[in-house]
């Protein structure tokens, strides 16, 4: 695993930007996997920046997101569906039919995420997945106790979760208690990772992840399993790892 420590959130989501585009202009139709939640804002709105002033270019990419709430309908504010036409797809140019967020409205779950799995194989595979880490070391809604091998399906959200997201909601009781979610299999099988973290809030679960043993109880410690995994971190995100890291970024041969 690579890790990039920036010194704040601003040249950290800079610098995951700089790799989404590089991983662009070399491949138009690229596959993008997509998290949402406060850590990739800043990376969504540089790559709008990009395709404003620098004409980055999102017409020949198809998006995947990782997850969505069941039971809110996509024009809800809380929707993911929402989220990210709020903060990244009406900023960018993307064909809107090669957009794929979990339905959390679907009536049949496992059809639904047996779809999604093989519409992810039609397109090739993500070739590059973002991704954030819940303080519990969740990745997308695979909460601790998630199979390794887990594949797209409908999870039941921890109290921990609920207890974050509930700052979105009116009351606690609001807080979806479901979600569909990409596995940590299918988040495993994307051929380059893009892990990002940001404050303090992140550092135990950050240090779980990167230097701990591996482990559902934290199934972001999966990905140092994976060939290409990149963890851009921000200073207090990364205050306690012990591993010194950033020059084997910043000497890297691809
Ligand atoms: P956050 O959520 O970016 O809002 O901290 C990340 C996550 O829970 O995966």
């Amino acid at each position: 695993m690579l890790v990039i420590v920036k010194d704040s959130y601003e040249q950290m989501s800079k610098e995951a930007a700089r790799f989404i585009a590089d991983h662009l202009r070399k491949k138009p139709n690229l596959v993008l996997g997509l998290a949402t939640g406060s850590t990739p804002l800043g990376l969504y709105r540089e790559l709008g920046r990009m395709h404003r002033e620098e004409g980055l270019d999102f017409s020949k990419v198809t998006t995947f997101n990782l997850d969505e709430y069941v039971g809110l309908p996509p024009e809800h504010d809380q929707s993911y569906h929402y989220f990210m036409q709020e903060n990244f797809f009406k900023h960018i140019n993307l064909d809107h039919r090669y957009v794929h967020i979990p339905m959390g409205m679907t009536r049949d779950f496992d059809a639904f995420c047996a779809w999604y799995e093989q519409r992810i194989q039609e397109f090739g595979g993500i070739d590059v997945q973002v991704l954030g880490i819940g303080g519990n070391g969740h990745i997308a809604f695979n909460e601790p106790g998630s199979s390794l091998g887990s594949r797209t399906r409908i999870k039941t959200l921890t109290g921990t979760t609920r207890m974050d997201n509930a700052r979105f909601f009116r009351n606690s009781e609001e807080v979806p208690k479901f979600a569909i979610t990409m596995g940590v299999g299918t988040i495993m099988d994307a051929k380059e990772l893009l892990l990002l973290a940001t404050s303090s809030a992140k550092a135990n679960a950050i240090k779980a992840a990167v230097e701990g043993p591996i482990t559902a109880m934290c199934p972001a410690s999966i990905i140092q399993l994976h060939r290409k995994a990149y963890a851009f971190l921000d200073k207090d995100a990364a205050a306690k790892l012990t591993g010194l890291y950033n020059d084997t970024w910043e000497s890297r041969v691809f």
